[in-house]
């Protein structure tokens, strides 16, 4: 990762807005193409999904946009008027839909593998579709009291939603970063009973302190055990998955993925597309807590085809499971008008742990990779 000065972004077709970015998140997702999706990026790509600013220049063809608007931009590229938005399956757009890697709806920042599009850890950047995609906000509040709509609020809040927990019910929050910490802060502020788990001790006390009970798994057998124990023997009613692909600290897909960096990129590449090398902790344990006849949501991003589940105990325990990137334009109006209350219910003016300048990235990826400095969420000012 560096920071280097390139072109400025333009208007390349009439629909497009060019959009100054005055907040920029880092995700967890970032971290994946650090480490171990590197292979599928290219020397030049603009990573960044998580963008905010102030609309600078507008294509011919924008109606309802203009120059000064301030917005938050989704980090899924959906046209808004195909089939699947119509249906609000934004992450699954047909119009901006990769057929040649066989991968859903373009992102913002993410690699070959979905559409190379010039990504928003940047001071411009051009955003298409721009009467539709663009989520206007109004001027006035902090950037992060409407920053994380780009991508952590409606991830949580659709996570949250395909865990279908009926009221009075419990749900189980596997991972506790940023999108397990929000997506635990929406069932609470739901009235749901939440149990989170993660081991990094900071993170555990932030959810804590919004009132969920939390589990550090180093500390326990088997979380599985310890969530019937809570839960009346029966386990949780929803499973949220929030970790994903996460290699750090599985000594298999630890093993398994440094292996592969060693060998040439495209041999790497293809070994990726066609062989299982996830860990998938956090998941079997999400399908050992799931109670029988629950849900598990799945939004932490899982990479390997072969990976293999366990389909007896999936349908012996008559399991759901939903999955997916978060379909933002599905969720966006509903959370902005949360956002718009006067108190800060999500407590997301408060989410970020570091605000740092652009410059800062390089240094600031590494750290949050290895969750120093108690690095939750970092937001860069470009
Ligand atoms: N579906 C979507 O649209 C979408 C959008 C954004 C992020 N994501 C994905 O969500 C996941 C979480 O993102 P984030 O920004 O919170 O990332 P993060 O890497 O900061 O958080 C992951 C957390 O999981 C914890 N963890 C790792 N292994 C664990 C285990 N076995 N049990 C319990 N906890 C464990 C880690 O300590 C860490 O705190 C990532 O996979 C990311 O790619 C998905
Ligand atoms: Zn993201
Ligand atoms: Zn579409």
């Amino acid at each position: 990762m560096q920071v280097i000065e390139v072109p400025d972004a333009v208007i390349e077709e009439p629909t497009d807005v060019v959009v100054e970015i005055t907040s920029t998140g880092l995700c967890g997702s970032d971290l994946h193409l650090y480490d171990p999706l590197t292979p599928f990026m290219t020397s030049g790509d603009i990573v960044g999904h998580e963008p905010m600013g102030v609309v600078r220049e507008v294509g011919s063809a924008v109606e309802t946009l203009q120059v000064g608007d301030r917005v938050v931009v989704p980090f899924n590229i959906s046209c808004g008027s195909c089939w699947m938005c119509d249906r609000g399956l934004f992450s699954q757009c047909e119009t901006t839909q990769n057929r040649d890697t066989g991968t859903g709806a373009s992102l913002f920042g993410y690699s070959k593998l979905y559409g190379q599009v010039p990504g928003g850890q940047a001071e411009l950047l051009r955003v298409p579709f721009g009467d539709t995609l663009p989520i206007k906000v109004p001027h006035g509040p902090v950037d992060d009291r409407f920053l994380f709509l780009s991508d952590v609020l409606p991830t949580a809040w659709q996570a949250v939603e395909y865990a279908d927990v009926e009221p009075g019910g419990t749900l189980l929050v596997i991972g506790a970063g940023p999108i397990g910490d929000m997506a635990a802060r929406i069932a609470l502020h739901r009235g749901l009973d939440v149990i989170a788990v993660d081991s990094v001790r900071e993170r555990l006390a932030r959810v804590h302190g919004r009132g969920a009970e939390t589990i550090d798994h180093t500390e326990v057998d088997g979380i599985g055990d310890r969530v019937r124990e809570l839960t009346d023997g029966r386990g949780a009613d929803g499973v949220i998955d929030a970790v994903g692909m996460e290699a750090h600290g599985s000594p298999v897909a630890e093993t398994a993925q440094k292996a592969l960096a060693l060998l040439p990129k495209k041999v790497q590449e293809k070994i990726m597309l066609t062989a299982g090398t996830d860990r998938l902790a956090a998941l079997m344990s999400a399908i050992d807590s799931v109670r029988r006849g629950g849900t598990i949501s799945i939004s932490g991003v899982y990479g390997a085809p072969t990976d293999p589940l366990p389909m007896f105990q999936l349908f012996d325990k008559q399991v759901q499971i939903r999955m997916g990137q978060a379909n933002v334009r599905r969720w966006s109006d509903d959370i902005l008008a949360l956002l718009q209350q006067e108190d800060d219910v999500l407590g997301v003016e408060s989410f970020a742990t570091h605000h740092l300048p652009l410059e800062d990235a390089p240094e600031a990826y590494r750290k949050f990779r290895d969750k120093e400095d108690g690095m939750v969420k970092v937001v860069f000012t470009p």
